[in-house]
């Protein structure tokens, strides 16, 4: 993101890794390939040469605002071009970009409110609810409650989980795929709801993003509050789950709820710091759920190291960089693509982890988490992840 900010119309690309399958939606009828044309400029950053290319559209008769492309890591030629995306599954073979494992989502222009921006439409936001009886292909959930529809998954689960992904992610691969499968192998009766805004979080549109929280907010309302009142869910079994602007989302929908409903649970993973730093509308504080649990993995760069939550974990320190993500050790397992946001991410890979291992990261309370001298209590004990709130 960083990169983004710095030259916001490039795209980076570092060098090779190993395949991974991925799938995107891609249109049926004629699909024509949309022609870009790339200019190279190299760029020394951060000690890295970093290649980035300008993509221009040259076919002008593809309205851009229909397309999306998957980039992926290693290969400067867009990598695969769907023109009006969600309406087709179609598998495709892609490798992990440059940043993050799998493939990121880029758009020519960003969907949003904006005045340059792409018009948004119902399908941008999907709520893709995945249970024991439904791994694999999620049932649509509307947003209001219709009459008829397959609501019986929704209603049997004893906790619901609604899990927010973050900026550029597609949710095919990547975090959100993570999370359903780790809820899905335990024994309990879960629903996952997997919130998929992809479209709205496009690279490298990361503050056209950050004002798309509001929609996707507003819809999650609008959806919790008429699934209440039609007693298809009760807000107490609710576990919202957010990653980086993800965490801002759940954490903006426990302040619009109406009086009298409030989440059981939101846990952040490393809450989003760019463009939140003097942001108090739509920030993640504890007033949004009964309980906030917050892990902090990259404080100060991708990720808010401020404490906003019931409680707040630190695992490492809580900062840049997470054993694991140093330059020679990526370097040296053939991940440099993750250089930028290794540490960012160690927080969902944390909370995947403890989904399916809930002990495995015992926790001593601090006064002062981010001090050197700390002064903790050895006798006050939690765990981070998934068994935070059972202590
Ligand atoms: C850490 O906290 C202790 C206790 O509050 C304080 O005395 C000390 O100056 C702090 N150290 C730093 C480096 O901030
Ligand atoms: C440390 O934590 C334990 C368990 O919560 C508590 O009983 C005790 O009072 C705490 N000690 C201090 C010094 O706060």
């Amino acid at each position: 993101m960083i990169l983004s900010l710095i030259l916001l119309r490039f795209f980076f690309v570092l060098l090779a890794s190993e395949n991974s399958a991925a799938f995107v939606k891609k249109t049926p009828g004629p699909s024509k390939p949309v022609q870009f044309q790339s200019n190279k400029v190299d760029f020394g950053l951060f000690g890295y040469q970093l290649e980035a290319i300008e993509y221009k559209q040259v076919d002008t008769d593809i309205d851009i605002c229909d397309q999306f492309t998957i980039y992926k890591f290693g290969v400067p030629q867009p990598f695969y071009t769907v023109e009006n995306p969600r309406t087709e599954e179609q598998p495709i073979i892609t490798k992990p970009p440059f940043i993050g494992e799998t493939g990121i989502k880029v758009r020519p222009k960003p969907k949003g409110k904006c005045v340059s921006c792409c018009p948004t439409g119902p399908a941008d936001i999907q709520l893709q609810l995945f249970s024991k009886f439904q791994r694999e292909t999620p049932v649509l959930l509307p947003p209001v409650k219709e009459k008829t529809g397959n609501y019986e998954n929704l209603k049997r689960a004893s906790t619901i989980i609604i899990y927010i992904h973050g900026f550029m992610e597609i949710t095919d691969l990547g975090s959100a795929n993570n999370i359903k499968n780790a809820y899905l192998s335990r024994a309990d009766d879960y629903a996952v709801i997997i919130v998929d805004w992809s479209e709205l979080v496009s690279f490298p549109w990361y503050f056209q993003a950050v004002n798309n929280i509001e929609s996707v907010a507003k819809l999650l309302v609008t959806f919790l509050e008429t699934y209440t009142d039609a007693g298809t869910i009760n807000i107490g079994n609710i576990h919202m789950i957010g990653f980086s602007l993800g965490a801002h989302v759940a954490g903006h929908v426990g302040q619009l709820l109406r009086k009298g409903l409030k989440i059981r649970r939101i846990t952040a993973l490393d809450p989003a710091l760019p463009g939140f730093k003097s942001e108090k509308k739509r920030k993640l504080s504890k007033s949004a759920a009964e309980f906030v649990d917050v892990i902090h993995t990259d404080g100060g760069n991708f990720g808010n190291i401020e404490a906003v939550g019931h409680v707040d974990f630190y695992p490492n320190g809580g900062t840049f960089r997470q054993p694991g993500c140093s330059r020679t050790f990526l370097a040296k397992t053939g991940k440099l693509y993750d250089l930028f946001s290794c540490s960012h991410n160690r927080a969902h890979k944390f909370f995947v982890n403890s989904i399916i291992s809930p002990y495995d990261f015992p926790a001593v309370k601090c006064l002062i988490a981010r001090n050197q001298t700390k002064v903790c209590n050895e006798s006050d004990t939690a765990y981070m992840g998934i068994a935070a709130y059972f202590k």
